[in-house]
């Protein structure tokens, strides 16, 4: 007689720690087929849920996700172990076989700027990705890559300079001679490498480059004039974005020279 177990839990991602969990559970009671159900409710809709479990469970012969089934002679809830972590952007304590596929596939990027930013901030963010889009669209850059640079640009923004020193000591030494205003470019690209395990180069050099408007490739360019001319700043940026979407080069040219001459006779941030 087949012995079947199931776990009832959010799964909103599964993590390492609740499929080691699982693997635990099964040995111990023996089940010859353990389930993991997931709840109805939770960030990600049940069908996508059911879909990253599918993938993480794919190794495991005799763990497997689905609907609860009559008959089982072992039914616990898992208590969601960080969860809420990995939705924040430390993707790497995420069941390792989801971790690609919650990068490659832009999982939780609104979770993660409302957990790493203020309100003001995370609104900002918003617009400026929604600005990267439009520009990609205009000069035929990967419309999806441009908004999610635009999203997590300023990422570690929030931290302190003191958690962005110790950062840049390590990855990035030649920064700490200039403002803390310009460090967060720098630890935000190390921040995702590390955390979310980010790879693509175009993005993290954007975001690495948004400061300073030094970046020459495309996508540089489009988060670096998104950032400054993104519409809820409050003052017209129409004719420098309708200049972006001729040309991204001197769309840049002019944003970097207005804010060169914003700087030096007002004292402005960067
Ligand atoms: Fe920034
Ligand atoms: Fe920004």
């Amino acid at each position: 007689m087949n012995r079947t177990g199931i776990l009832y839990g959010s799964y909103d991602p599964l993590t390492q720690k609740e499929l080691e969990y699982a693997r635990k559970i099964r040995r111990e009671q023996r089940l010859d087929l353990l389930i993991l159900v997931p709840s109805e409710k939770g960030v990600l809709a049940r069908s996508e849920r059911m879909r990253l479990l599918k993938r993480a469970l794919m190794p495991y012969r005799r763990i497997a996700c689905g609907n609860a089934v009559s008959g089982a002679v072992f039914e616990e809830e898992m208590p969601a172990v960080d969860e809420e972590e990995v939705r924040s952007g430390i993707f790497r304590l995420a069941a390792c076989g989801i971790r690609k596929m919650l990068v490659e596939e832009g999982y939780y990027l609104e979770e993660m700027l409302d957990a790493n930013c203020k309100k003001k901030r995370a609104a900002h963010s918003r617009a400026v990705a929604d600005l990267c889009r439009e520009l990609a669209q205009a000069s035929g850059v990967d419309e999806e890559l441009a908004w999610r640079a635009g999203m997590l640009h300023d990422i570690t923004k929030n931290r302190s300079e003191e958690w962005g020193r110790k950062i840049l000591e390590v990855h990035d030494p030649e920064l700490l001679d200039m403002s803390p205003k310009v460090w967060h470019a720098s630890t935000a690209a190390v921040w995702l490498k590390q955390e979310t395990g980010i790879t693509d180069r175009r993005m993290l050099e954007a975001i690495r480059n948004h400061t300073l408007g030094t970046g020459k490739s495309r996508l540089d360019r489009i988060l670096y004039i998104a950032d400054k001319c993104e519409r809820t700043r409050g003052y017209d940026s129409e004719k420098e974005i309708a200049l972006a979407k001729k040309s991204l080069a001197e769309g840049a040219a002019l944003v970097y020279a207005e804010s060169e001459s914003y700087r030096l006779n007002k004292g402005g941030k960067p």
